[in-house]
């Protein structure tokens, strides 16, 4: 069964064929990240702009890599939330195009349920429930008992900034250029993670996560006491490096500490991570260095920043369960929980 999995909810253009729910033809992903640069954040408006403008040229690139016509696709599915509006439309109402014209079966995809499912499409014949999944990225912080494939208990998740969030925004405290959480992890690598000893908020459920205190903790460690954003650095170049070290290593052994516990005490057989701050290496070692008897699986490059082969992937399981999406009226969500 050949899916065409289409993803536009923020800041990237991005189609993929996929066959069976495991094999990708094509990943084709057009970034925004050179039109958001100069604002430091992704500006909604040039998002949606952008994704008009590359929609069509992307989707066609994913048929060509893959060698497939558009008639021969079986499935058309899209991300239709969560994420930023005018984003999401995009993508949504080419995928409803495409199947209305096509006559084909057409399905919507959560965002955040197929970054899950990226690090399982990779190992789909170990599959094994229930497991831990752990979602971290730019807009989502979440601890999730998988009990299979669609079947999610939410076990913990962030009550203020997302951990990505708090990677982007420490790194413009730093003056680090968009996407931070990238820079971060370079720059880090250059300082002594343990020069600055920052503590992690305890929010109330011993699972959930609270990350803008450490925000406001680096802003005052490098601004000084109360001081803002716009204001002068009062820190060296070298010890920056040393903050940015000391910051990432609070956050991901906070992060770490709660994916241990959670996974012990639901009895997960594997540990999925997916999501953009899956890509840190430093967070990679630092899960292997534990040495914890649960396998941890983590999404290959181009499936663990946004992508439309995890949204094609995922789109073959709910399809073979009976889900359809009703071209005319399936939305755009900003806000779409997994539970
Ligand atoms: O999953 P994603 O591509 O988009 C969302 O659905 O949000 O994640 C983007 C987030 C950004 O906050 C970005 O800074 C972060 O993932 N990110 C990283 C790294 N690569 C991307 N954070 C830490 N270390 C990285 N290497
Ligand atoms: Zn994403």
């Amino acid at each position: 069964m050949f899916v065409l999995g289409i993803e536009s909810t923020c800041d990237e253009t991005a189609a993929s064929v996929v066959k069976d729910g495991y094999e990708i033809l094509s990943n084709v992903i057009s970034s925004q990240v050179p039109i958001h640069k100069k604002y430091g954040g992704v500006f909604p408006e040039l998002a949606s702009r952008s994704h008009i403008e590359m929609i069509i040229p992307v989707i066609d690139e994913a048929l060509q890599k893959a060698n497939i016509t558009l008639e021969m696709i079986d499935l058309i599915a899209v991300a239709n939330g969560p994420g930023l509006i005018g984003s999401i439309l995009i993508g949504l109402n080419t995928a409803k195009g495409l199947a209305l014209a096509l006559n084909k079966p057409f399905i919507g995809i959560n965002h955040i349920e197929a970054h899950l499912y990226a690090a399982m499409m990779q190992n789909l014949n170990n599959m094994t429930f229930p497991s831990l999944g752990v979602v971290i990225s730019g807009g989502h912080t979440m601890l999730l008992n998988i009990k299979d494939i669609g079947r999610y208990e939410l076990i913990g998740s962030t009550i203020d900034d997302a951990i990505g969030e708090c990677f982007d925004k420490v790194a413009s405290i730093l003056d680090l250029p968009y996407p931070g959480g990238p820079e971060i992890e370079k720059l880090a690598s250059l300082g002594d993670p343990l020069k600055y000893h920052f503590i992690p908020a305890k929010p109330q459920k011993p699972f959930d996560f609270s990350f803008s205190g450490l925000k406001t903790k680096i802003l005052y460690s490098i601004k000084g006491q109360n001081g803002k954003k716009g204001d002068k650095c009062l820190v060296s170049e070298e010890e920056k490096k040393h903050i940015a070290a000391s910051f990432q290593k609070t956050a991901f052994s906070d992060l770490i500490d709660k994916v241990f516990k959670a996974a012990e005490m639901n009895n997960s057989k594997a540990i999925y991570f997916g999501g953009g701050v899956s890509n840190n290496q430093t967070l990679r070692a630092m899960v292997k260095n534990k040495a914890f008897s649960i396998e941890a699986f983590w999404p290959a490059k181009d499936l663990s920043l946004d992508n439309g082969a995890m949204i094609a992937g995922l789109a073959f399981h709910k399809f073979k369960n009976k889900f359809f999406g009703d071209v005319f009226n399936l939305e755009a969500k900003t806000c779409m929980p997994l539970v």
